[in-house]
């Protein structure tokens, strides 16, 4: 018998017409996400559970007695919401989407930094507002971004991509922080040297900007420290997860002018943002949308598909997060 599959959330219409036609998938009609209590039905109900972002699994409910599902298939490269050792532990596999939203989230990265320097922000709130009165000299004058220097963490897919745009595009000068170095190869065609500490690369830029994963050590990586260290001209610009920053701290800096200012796509306490972040004008505040195109959530959902295609035909699935525990 075919396994049973269940779509949490809402998917482009391509993903969901061949979830449909060739799965019998059952898909939502509504977006909202799933409590806990309906996720845990779903894992007590369904072989794969199609989930993203903000579908949280516990070890509490994937080691619950009654759990069913053999395949966590993740829309999303993060898998920060899914306890994956536990998954591992009760038997399932968890997949995810990685490649294809590459180019875009760097595109959004690039978007923050110009528009968090050039005061966007504060041009569309004139603007919507009726208090904008006509050009002068000294109206909303923001930061030059070209040939400045831009600091990256974590040198993933998405953060080498922003090296390319900064680099071959601004003429920034670009640096970068990660545990593991890129080959000489990597760093030619990215323009991009590798510093030694991200206390160097904090306390150098202009631009630091996050592509690090969320995980237990990253969690708050950039606190009130790492952020005294920044200088009073530089922006902090986050696209990765809201939690790698400490946002009180962040708020603080940013309200002592501390920083210059933010670009942020993503928040702690995601979908609760602090109204005083998002009043602040020197923020530049997104709903989380750095693969928000067409194409990519489209090419992410090919992605869970095909991990779901080859785990039905018992083949690895191609994006392979983490195995049963002991296979
Ligand atoms: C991911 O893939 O983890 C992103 O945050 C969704 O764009």
């Amino acid at each position: 018998m075919a396994p049973s599959i269940l779509v949490t959330r809402r998917l482009p219409a391509r993903v969901e017409s061949l979830l449909r036609d060739r799965y019998s998938a059952t898909l939502r009609i509504d977006d909202e996400p799933l409590s806990s209590a309906e996720l845990s039905r779903a894992l007590g109900s369904h072989e794969i559970v199609l989930c993203t972002l903000g579908d949280r699994f516990t070890a509490t409910m994937l080691g619950a007695s009654g759990v069913r599902t053999r395949l966590l298939a993740n829309f999303g490269v993060g898998v920060d919401h899914i306890d994956v050792g536990a998954a591992a532990q009760a038997g399932m596999a968890v997949t995810n989407t990685p490649g294809v939203l590459t180019e875009d989230t760097a595109d959004l990265a690039m978007l923050l930094i110009l528009a968090s320097a050039r005061r966007v922000g504060e041009g569309l709130s004139d603007l919507k507002a009726g208090t904008w009165y006509g050009w002068r000299p000294t109206y909303l004058l923001g930061t030059r971004v070209s040939g400045k220097s831009l600091g990256i963490v974590g040198f993933g897919r998405i953060g080498r991509a922003l090296a390319r745009r900064a680099s071959a595009g601004f003429s920034m000068s670009v640096r970068y922080y990660s545990r593991s170095g890129a080959s000489a190869d990597v760093e030619r065609e990215t323009g991009a040297v590798r510093v030694s500490s991200l206390e160097e690369l904090a306390s150098e830029v202009d631009f630091l900007s996050l592509h690090c994963p969320a995980t237990p050590a990253t969690r708050h990586l950039i606190d009130d420290r790492i952020l005294g260290l920044m200088k009073p001209d530089a922006f902090l610009i986050n696209t990765a997860r809201g939690d790698i920053v400490d946002e009180n701290a962040l708020i603080a800096r940013l309200r002592n002018r501390s920083i210059a200012g933010a670009g942020l796509d993503v928040f702690e306490r995601e979908p609760a943002v602090p109204g005083e972040l998002l009043s602040l004008p020197n923020v530049v505040a997104l709903p989380h949308i750095g693969s928000a195109t067409i194409e990519s959530r489209t090419a992410m959902g090919m992605k869970a598909v095909a991990n779901i295609a080859a785990w039905i035909a018992g083949d690895p699935p191609p994006d392979l997060v983490v195995s049963p525990a002991g296979r």
